[in-house]
């Protein structure tokens, strides 16, 4: 028995309507300015032909403010589930192109339903805003909606990797979904991201501003932090967003994609001996360390822009997933600010959550001194890396290649934070605080009196810098497990790593912990 030809004709023509979206000249208007549909982003995002739509009939049920019987196709959104390096992810798309993809209860219900399937499926979730916000028309409806959104977020984090792309208007309220998941990935021209836009801002303090002064992506990912990638345009956004899917496993029970090398023993790599130089005041872009640990030179960098003192990032070890963070001597000396510690706590916290290794490489002179920095919370914010090191149960390795000072180098996974293996170069120093430091508040008198105090000093620290800050001190006192060349550095972390995929570490019970916020 066929199929009755006019079932076959209204499936066909309901698709093609739902299809059409917000119509075919407001596409067009989209393609004209290098914008992709909200559809056409899901296909790039996902391998050709795997994109299951769910949730294409949708229809709002609104009747206030003339929306009876105005279709909104999909309800302004598209959503279901594809493939990325044949691993399942799900995902929804707004779509601007229908009442500004603004978000209704049946719009919000859509959202809800992939972020319940990426749970029970064990898979990640990516969405992509672009939209006007709560549907005006469906008043505190849409605020209810977004709340059920939001309440699902914080479901989700920890269990299932979460990534935001940002490619049009996420204003007010809404940005508060991004917010509440791992990652933001936000395209440069064409998207904005903020609470209270310029009117608002003028009417209530009175300040002028504009949207590219608050909400661009520039600012959110240099000024506010609150952006992890910029990208280029809606391609590029998408290639970013598979590239980090790459390094993330599907759900929190899951070992990350490592790509094991047959070969246990790696070669040693002299190139690392020549890339940090000698005097501890010169800087070098700890980049470059990172790029020649990490297989094939491959890094990516997370929030590149923003607290550039810490690098944070992903690459693989001898295969092993591994999250990197490292101080950046060319940045405020690589101290520890307010912003990186930020943004330290939060990847280490990430890292651990999804199962993924750290590896943490020292070079820092302590916490940025400043007025500004203790009035605004040094202590609670750099707490947060203490904090997040020390809960962290995945294998920790940690690498001082100079300086690790006083509270920072705790701060930057020591051994009492629970570090599995640390080593250090032969430059590293060691101490409560630098020689110059130190020297100042040890031989006050004695520099006072001196005939040359700056000669003194000099003598006094250099000689501080052998007794005191020596590795071979510390690793004495089993602070540091080997003294190593640079060149070993590789080839010993990929080993260690090795050693570490099957490291268990019961914690007592508890509801949570109590991270300085
Ligand atoms: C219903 C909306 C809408 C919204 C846009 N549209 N936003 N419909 N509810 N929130 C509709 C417009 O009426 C228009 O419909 C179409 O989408 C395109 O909008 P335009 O204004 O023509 O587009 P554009 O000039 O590009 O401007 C985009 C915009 C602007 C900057 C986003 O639309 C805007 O300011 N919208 C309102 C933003 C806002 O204040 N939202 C509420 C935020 S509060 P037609 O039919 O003409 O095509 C919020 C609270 C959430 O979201 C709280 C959660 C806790």
């Amino acid at each position: 028995m066929a199929l009755s030809p006019s079932l076959v004709d209204e499936l066909a023509r309901r698709r093609a309507q739902a299809l059409e979206a917000g119509g075919a000249d407001k596409i067009e208007g989209r393609h004209q300015r290098g914008v992709m549909s909200a559809r056409e982003r899901l296909e790039a995002l996902f391998a050709p032909g795997t994109f299951q739509e769910v949730g294409l009939h949708a229809r709002h049920n609104t009747r206030a403010f003339g929306m009876e019987g105005r279709p909104l196709p999909g309800d302004a959104v598209v959503c279901g589930t594809g493939f990325v390096d044949d691993r399942p992810v799900a995902a929804y798309s707004q779509d601007f192109t229908v009442a500004g993809g603004s978000l209704g209860e049946i719009h919000a219900r859509k959202i809800c339903a992939m972020l319940d399937h990426a749970v029970k499926a064990g898979v990640p979730v990516v969405g992509i805003n672009d939209s006007g916000g709560a549907r005006i028309q469906e008043g505190v409806g849409s605020l209810s909606a977004y709340g059920q959104v939001f309440y699902r977020n914080v479901q989700l984090s920890g269990v299932v990797p979460q990534i935001a792309v940002i490619a049009g208007p996420c204003a007010g309220g809404a940005a508060y979904s991004p917010a509440l998941m791992d990652f933001i990935i936000m395209t440069r021209h064409d998207a904005n991201m903020f609470i209270c836009g310029p009117e608002v801002i003028r009417a209530v303090t009175g300040q002028a501003t504009t949207l590219a002064d608050i909400g661009s992506a520039e600012v959110n990912a240099s000024v506010s932090g609150n952006v992890h990638f910029i990208a280029e345009n809606d391609q590029h956004a998408l290639d970013l967003t598979r590239r980090l899917l790459s390094f993330l496993p599907a759900n929190n029970m899951l070992d990350p994609p490592h790509r094991l090398t047959p070969n246990l023993l790696l070669e040693d790599d002299p190139a690392l001996d020549a890339l940090v130089p000698d005097s501890p005041k010169t800087p070098f872009d700890v980049r470059l360390v990172v790029r020649a640990l990490a297989d094939d030179g491959d890094f990516l960098e997370v929030m590149e822009t923003f607290a550039a003192n810490l690098v944070i990032g992903f690459g693989r070890i001898g295969g092993v997933v591994v999250g990197f963070v490292a101080n950046q001597p060319l940045v405020k000396a690589g101290t520890l600010d307010i912003d990186a510690s930020d943004k330290g706590a939060r990847f280490v916290r990430f890292c651990n959550a999804f199962n993924i290794p750290l590896v943490t490489l020292v070079d820092v002179p302590g916490f940025l001194p400043g007025i500004m920095e203790e009035r605004r919370g040094i202590i609670r914010h750099g707490a947060k890396m203490l904090f997040a090191y020390a809960s962290a149960t995945v294998p920790k390795l940690t690498v001082i290649m100079r300086k690790a000072y006083g509270g920072a180098y705790l701060a930057m996974c020591s051994q009492d934070m629970g570090a599995d293996l640390v080593l250090a170069w032969p430059s590293a120093e060691i101490a409560v605080m630098g020689a110059e430091g130190a020297v100042n508040i040890l031989y006050r008198k004695e520099l006072n009196e001196a005939d040359d105090p700056a000669a003194r000093a000099r003598a006094l620290a250099e000689a501080y810098r052998d007794e005191f800050a020596s590795p071979y001190l510390s690793a004495g006192m089993l602070f540091v497990g080997d003294v190593i060349l640079p060149r070993q550095t590789r080839s010993t972390l990929a080993l260690a790593l090795r050693g570490l995929l099957s490291k268990r570490e019961n914690r007592p019970p508890k509801k949570h912990g109590n991270i300085p916020l």
